[in-house]
């Protein structure tokens, strides 16, 4: 039988100009409709295609032979893997490439990777010839519900991450599922954790269907992984739609981090960042439920969905609890030394107090949830 892409649209609708309106494509082989996207979209005459040297390899040659044999002037750049890349030197080599290549005011660039080339092309396009557009291709999970929605664009600091940025809203997002076939086990995992988060900051139907079946998520059906993604997706953009440019309600998803980011720094990124995250919900959700802010019970089915999707919820052992927490206090998101957390009222709901949205909560009752290792 042919394959016959299936896909669905997303719209953004960011309330101050018309411009800053549009759609988050997502389906399952939907990547050959990108020429016809782009063309709909605007009339670019060079194509810079960003991506890392691993999705180059799987899948990176194969969308620029796709663009090529559609007549678009397209060039592939490939930065090496990992983090590392994220930082101001790379994107001025990119910036010098795409210079030499002839790289005008109507040049496009498309970011294919996960959220670090979504971060760093994005920041490349919102400076290049003062911002020229962009379109994320986002092949790790992380990054399609999560980094290539919303119009944040950074490189990292040795001070700090994401220091040096700029917001830049992409003009589409095209997220094909089937690029998660071949994304290792530990990637994959990681981005659930950012399931999991979405879910429980505003969508407890997902919650309950990663409650039933884990193993229909964890076998990367794509009709599974397009409900899923297009869930988070709506979700994120609920939150971008009503606050652009980060200055409340994005703290929402945040849940898990306040101690998640603590945890990743202080073991030197030892644990993946969704890792870390599936530790920090695990705790703040049961910090909150002892706060009794969270509804009884519902701690424990966040640690359970955590569990079945193969994702630690402990502190992993020798960690002290105490330094835990100093680490957060240092983080740039405390107020002055008082560390805050996103908080779930219930799955599905976020704690909302007037304009607040992150809490403070004694120091006590998180140490005792960070030291309780069974
Ligand atoms: N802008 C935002 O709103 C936002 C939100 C969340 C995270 N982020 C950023 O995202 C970054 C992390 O993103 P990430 O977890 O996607 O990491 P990543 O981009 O480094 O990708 C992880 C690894 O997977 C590989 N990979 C990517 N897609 C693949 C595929 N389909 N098949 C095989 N291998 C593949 C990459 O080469 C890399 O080695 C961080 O820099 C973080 O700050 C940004
Ligand atoms: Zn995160």
């Amino acid at each position: 039988m042919p394959h016959r892409p299936k896909s669905l649209l997303i719209r953004v609708r960011l309330q101050r100009t018309r411009d800053e309106l549009y759609a988050v494509h997502v389906g399952a082989g939907i990547l050959p409709s990108l020429p016809g996207l782009v063309r709909a979209l605007l009339p670019a005459h060079r194509i810079f295609l960003v991506t890392d040297s691993n999705v180059r390899r799987f899948h990176g040659q194969n969308l620029l032979a796709l663009l090529r044999r559609a007549g678009l002037p397209a060039h592939l750049l490939a930065v090496p893997p990992g983090e590392k890349s994220k930082r101001r030197q790379v994107k001025a080599r990119l910036e010098d490439r795409m210079l030499d290549l002839g790289g005008g005011r109507d040049s496009l660039v498309l970011a294919l990777g996960g959220g670090m080339v979504c971060d760093l092309a994005g920041f490349v396009a919102a400076t290049f010839h003062r911002g020229v557009p962009f379109i994320p291709i986002p092949t790790t999970l992380l990054a399609m519900v999560d980094a290539a929605i919303g119009g944040k664009t950074a490189v990292d600091h040795p001070r700090g991450k994401n220091l040096i940025g700029a917001f830049h809203q992409p003009c589409a997002v095209l997220t094909d599922v089937e690029f998660l076939a071949t994304l290792n086990e530990r990637e994959f995992r990681s981005g659930l954790s950012e399931v999991v988060k979405t879910a429980v900051v505003g969508d407890p139907d997902l919650f309950g269907r990663l409650e039933r079946s884990p193993s229909t998520i964890l076998s990367r059906h794509p009709e599974a992984m397009m409900k899923l993604v297009s869930a988070c997706c709506r979700v994120k953009v609920r939150v971008v739609e009503a606050d652009a440019r980060d200055s409340g309600l994005r703290a929402v998803l945040n849940f898990g981090h306040t101690l998640g980011h603590a945890l990743e720094h202080h073991l030197r990124y030892r644990l993946s960042h969704g890792e870390a995250v599936a530790i920090g919900m695990a705790l703040e959700a049961r910090a909150a439920e002892a706060a009794r802010i969270l509804k009884a019970g519902e701690a424990g089915r966040i640690v359970a969905v955590l569990e079945k999707l193969g994702l630690p919820t402990l502190l992993p052992k020798g960690v002290s609890p105490a330094r835990v927490l100093e680490t957060a206090r240092r983080d740039k998101k405390a107020e002055r030394g008082e560390v805050r957390y996103a908080l779930p009222r219930k799955i599905g709901e976020m704690t909302r107090r007037r304009d607040r949205h992150t809490f403070p909560l004694p120091d006590r009752l998180v140490l005792s949830v960070l030291s309780d290792r069974s």
